[in-house]
């Protein structure tokens, strides 16, 4: 498939890893679900503050909880993006073609994180600094944070169409820009999946957050209790790991066989299983006597942990399977493109300067089509098209216009839309331009 297609195959890099390729797969694993719990309960923690905020517009107690929520949103931020830079730094050296493709094909949304994170971090400021002072514009308030939040949902997306876009070179050819790639049918599947994650991590986070003995909750809040504080953060990992069951196989589905092996059902059925057990933890946890709301926290944790290591392990098989074979037609480009380039410096060394071979009766033009022999009769004809347009098309161009014709010879543009780019002749001297065009221009129409 990958021979047949027109996907570009470039040649990859060849240089050594830094580091054996296993270290390397482990630490991005590894680093990358570090980081991706952090993003959770950031982009989670947004949402939920949002939700409080609006809430507490009735209850105030709600509104204290926002803003407890709020708290922790720029801290976890700040741990996301510092636990950002190994993953990044290991998809960077493992799948250095693959990630600069797809962040190239998206340009211009690539490099827009840049500025929306920043706008959305310097907004969670804003948002949290004037709790009090916007007290009695609670809706300026409370809008500041839908367009963090706006943001925070946003970014992922960009993240996500990128990471999806490098598993699939065959699509290169057709993807123009961040929209197109969009619309690949896997992405938005996977973007609720994460979505969905982000609000079951945010959950168990508020869990621990209102379990804590040192947290003074009854002097915060007025009306919510300890229990009814968890059993916000039960519920929500409950609806959202729930909702994993829903979206997890479209998931599966949506994504392109090419990735697939046998071997991945492993660490998905493991997965799957564990977060089951989960599931049924967190249904005993809201729907259990009120004093053993907490007796399965450490077990759910754990099971969820163990599904997170699973699917993250799941995820970075299909994205190995996936790539394969064309990890190996790069390999094997980079060979051949060795070999040659070798050869030619092995060439370039020994070799002598072609000798031209002029014929006499060709009078004072005879360089010149001596030189066009040389060069040029491999794609052009005198009356009848070869690769190139014929000579007496040239005279037609340029008759009048040497020296425009000497400027395309030596760096010629593209033109014709059902005909190859033309190589350059930048090597060819001046003089020989000037034969060159001579000759051209001596052919009758
Ligand atoms: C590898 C094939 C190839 C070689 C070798 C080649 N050409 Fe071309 N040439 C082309 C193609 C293809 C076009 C049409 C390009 C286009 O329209 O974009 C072209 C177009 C041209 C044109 C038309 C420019 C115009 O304004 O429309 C001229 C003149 C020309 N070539 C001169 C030369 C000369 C002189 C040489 C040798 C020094 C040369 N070419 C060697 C492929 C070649």
């Amino acid at each position: 498939m990958f021979l047949s297609i027109k996907t570009p195959v470039p040649n990859d890099i060849p240089l050594e890893l830094p580091l054996p390729e296993w270290l390397l797969v482990v630490l991005l694993i590894v680093s990358f679900l570090a980081h991706i719990v952090f993003v959770n309960v950031m982009v989670g923690g947004s949402i939920l503050t949002l939700w409080g905020q609006i809430k507490g517009l009735k209850n105030k107690d709600y509104d204290v909880f926002a803003h407890e929520v709020a708290k922790t949103i720029t801290v976890n931020k700040s741990i996301a993006v510092v636990l950002g830079v190994a993953p990044l730094l290991c998809i960077n050296t493992l799948y250095t073609v693959y990630f600069y493709s797809a962040n190239a094909l998206t340009g211009l949304m690539w490099i827009l994180i840049i500025p929306l994170v920043t706008i959305a971090f310097l907004l969670t400021y804003l948002h949290k600094y004037t709790w009090e002072r916007l007290d009695d514009n609670k809706w300026l308030h409370i809008s500041i944070m839908g367009l963090s939040v706006a943001l925070f949902l946003f970014i992922p997306l960009i993240f996500l169409v990128n990471v999806n876009l490098m598993l699939f070179p065959e699509k290169w050819q057709s993807i123009q820009g961040f929209l197109s790639a969009l619309t690949l049918p896997n992405v938005l599947p996977r973007y609720f999946h994460f979505l969905c994650s982000s609000l079951a991590v945010t959950g168990l986070f508020v869990v621990w957050y209102n379990k804590r003995k040192n947290y003074p909750v009854e002097e915060i809040y007025s009306s919510l209790t300890r229990y009814g504080l968890k059993r916000i953060g039960y519920n929500l990992a409950l609806g959202a790991s729930v909702a994993q069951f829903l979206i997890g196989p479209i998931v599966a589905v949506s994504l392109p066989a090419k990735g697939y092996s046998w071997g991945l059902f492993i660490p998905i059925l493991c997965g799957v299983a564990v977060a089951v057990l989960a599931v049924r933890w967190l249904w005993k946890a809201v729907t259990g006597p009120k004093e053993d709301i907490d007796k399965n926290f450490g077990k759910i944790v754990l099971a969820l942990t163990i599904t997170v290591v699973f699917m993250g392990s799941g995820r970075h098989m299909y994205r190995a399977t996936a790539l394969a074979p064309h990890q190996k037609l790069v390999a094997a480009k980079t060979k051949e493109f060795q070999r040659l380039s070798e050869e030619a410096r092995t060439n370039a060394a020994n070799a002598k300067p072609v000798e031209l071979i002029t014929d006499p009766s060709l009078g004072e033009v005879a360089k010149g089509a001596a030189i066009f022999k040389q060069n040029c009769t491999s794609c052009h004809k005198e009356r009848e098209k070869l690769v190139g347009p014929p000579m007496t098309e040239m005279v037609s161009i340029y008759e009048n216009d040497p020296e425009g014709l000497k400027k395309w010879i030596n760096a010629p543009g593209k033109k014709r839309a059902d005909f190859p780019q033309m190589p350059a002749f930048a090597q060819l001297s001046d003089d020989d331009l000037i034969e060159l065009s001579k000759y051209i221009l001596s052919i009758k129409k």
